[in-house]
């Protein structure tokens, strides 16, 4: 039988990355161009700046994707785009690209979630199986989802204020570190011990929700008390410290919902999925306690934003034929 290939656009934040995607879980090609360099200065991504690199950047990972996965337009089945959550000039960028390439080649559009984009990255890898629950923990989403079956999301759980990925990143602010930070504290957790004891926020009470401004605050303060009494505290300790409150309540919450909800498969999504202490902590707190649950964590390349994943979660939408107008828009605040 025919193969379905799928052209995936991915601008929604700070890569510009163009996949090609067969069959919803066959990686063909993934062209993922960072600008990270270019916000680094700014201690953050400048939208506009974001905007600006799509457009010098979008054409040519059109090609590469198209040349790495050796295709041509009339092999391919449709074209797939983030129209949210994001950047709304960033996001506009990919969607208008996409619609452009739909009307040139006479193809499909799809419209992709973002996040269902992190969930389904996981099908690049094996299988979903269903119900699951997904932890999707990025820079600006913290939040357990549930699903039924292919295509339908429940948020059960969110945070109340600051994203995992956030909270880590204005803590490697505070340290001096380049932004993003997270990926730095998470290296220098493992050379360090918990030995500031952070809150635990929201751990006991009966909600999946989670919250982690009150362990930035605490963090922030403890740094700048220290520094006012001239006193020396140990970054890798303050990293680690960070790092065991954050994963505490991440996994316990986690557990607590999978346990709950008799989920048959439990998968981790988003950029701080890629932290190495998250990994191994649920890994071993599943293996322990859920031994009937199968985990499943995507590898590091498919954690962070990239356009092959939005090439799984489009193949759903293929085979059920939601296809989008011309008139697709840019949706910012785009939920499930
Ligand atoms: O999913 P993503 O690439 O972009 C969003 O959709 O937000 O996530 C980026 C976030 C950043 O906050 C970054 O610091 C964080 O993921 N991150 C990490 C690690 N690698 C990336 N956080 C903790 N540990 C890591 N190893
Ligand atoms: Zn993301």
């Amino acid at each position: 039988s025919k193969r379905n290939l799928i052209l995936a656009i991915e601008t929604s934040c700070d890569e510009t990355s163009v996949a090609i995607v067969q069959d919803g879980h066959l990686l063909l090609s993934n062209i993922i161009a960072s600008q990270i360099k270019s916000h680094m200065r700014f201690g953050g991504v400048v939208p506009e700046i974001a905007s600006r690199h799509h457009v010098e950047q979008i054409t040519q990972c059109i090609e590469e994707a198209m040349i790495e996965a050796e295709v041509t337009y009339s092999d391919l089945a449709a074209i797939a785009v983030t129209n949210g959550p994001g950047l709304v000039g960033a996001l506009l960028i990919g969607v208008n690209a996409a619609k452009v390439l739909a009307f040139a080649h006479n193809l499909p559009l799809i419209a992709v979630n973002h996040m269902a984009g992190h969930i389904y990255a996981n099908q690049l890898v094996q299988p979903l199986i269903f119900p699951l629950l997904a932890l999707v923990v990025s820079g600006g989403h913290t939040e357990l989802v549930y699903m039924q079956e292919d295509g339908d999301f429940k948020i059960i759980g969110e945070t109340r204020d600051d994203a995992a990925g956030e909270a880590y990143d204005k803590v490697g602010r505070v340290l001096g570190l380049p932004y993003p930070g997270g990926k730095r504290i998470d290296e220098m957790a493992h050379e360090g011990q918990d030995t500031y004891h952070f809150p635990r926020a929201m751990l006991k009470d009966d909600t999946y929700d989670f919250s982690f401004s009150g362990l930035k605050s605490s963090f922030i303060n403890m740094v700048h008390n220290a520094e006012q009494k001239g006193e020396q505290l140990n970054p890798e300790n303050l990293a680690a410290s960070f790092q065991a409150s954050v994963i505490d309540v991440l996994v316990s919450k986690t557990l607590r919902a999978a346990r709950e909800l008799e989920i048959k498969q439990l998968v981790m999504a988003g950029g701080v999925a890629a932290n190495k202490g998250l990994r191994s902590a649920l890994t071993k707190a599943v293996k322990e306690e859920l031994t009937d649950v199968a985990l499943l964590i995507p590898p590091l390349a498919l954690c962070g934003d990239n356009a092959a994943m939005i090439g799984a979660a489009a193949y759903i939408k293929f085979k059920r034929e939601e296809f989008s107008g011309y008139d697709l828009n840019a949706q910012p605040g785009l939920s499930f």
